[in-house]
């Protein structure tokens, strides 16, 4: 049995696409906290905020994370705001090693600038702004994560090599 590695950090930082790439290279099972919520809920992110509302999407996602905390051997993205709730972080602590992957705000607009399935960069015509306002809002909750992985120019490929890096010295 292998502690979870667990991808947390803002949106567009890549938990997704490296996080799949460790799964690969380990072998592992693959966990996109989103997706399975999308699955779940048969709806998209943007429907359950729109349909119930942001507090209930933040239930389900603590509910997810309590759930997957007890699991093993897993590769989990996070969503963005996991770190709001203290209680999501200190369940995934307990199983497994927490990653923060870290992004200028910048080179996040480039990321996500033609995709528009992000509830809480949507209302507002100015994406760079929701951005650097949320983003500054978050900032402790993200620094307070002790391994925290710089993602600035960086590929998913090379992310994920930095992570799996960190986590054969920590846990080998
Ligand atoms: C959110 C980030 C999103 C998704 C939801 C809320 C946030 O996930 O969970 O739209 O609060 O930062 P990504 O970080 O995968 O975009």
């Amino acid at each position: 049995m292998a502690k979870n590695i667990v991808l947390v950090g803002f949106m567009g930082t890549g938990k997704s696409a490296t996080g799949q790439l460790i799964a690969e290279e380990l072998n592992r099972s693959f966990i996109d906290m989103d997706t399975l919520i999308e699955e779940r809920a048969g709806k998209k992110i943007s429907a359950i905020f729109a349909d119930e509302g942001e507090p209930h999407f933040r239930q389900l996602e603590h509910n997810l994370a309590v759930e997957l905390s007890r699991e093993s051997d897993l590769v989990i993205a996070c969503g963005g705001g996991i770190v709001l709730n203290p209680a999501n972080i200190a369940a995934f602590s307990q199983t497994g090693l927490v990653f923060c992957l870290h992004a200028d705000p910048d080179e996040i607009l480039q990321r996500v600038a033609r995709q528009s399935h992000r509830p809480l960069l949507e209302g507002d015509n100015d994406k760079a702004q929701a951005i650097r306002d949320l983003l500054a809002k978050r900032q402790s909750l993200y620094q307070a994560i002790p391994l925290s992985i710089d993602t600035n120019g960086h590929k998913p490929i090379d992310t994920a090599r930095e992570v799996l890096k960190v986590y054969h010295a920590s846990a080998p």
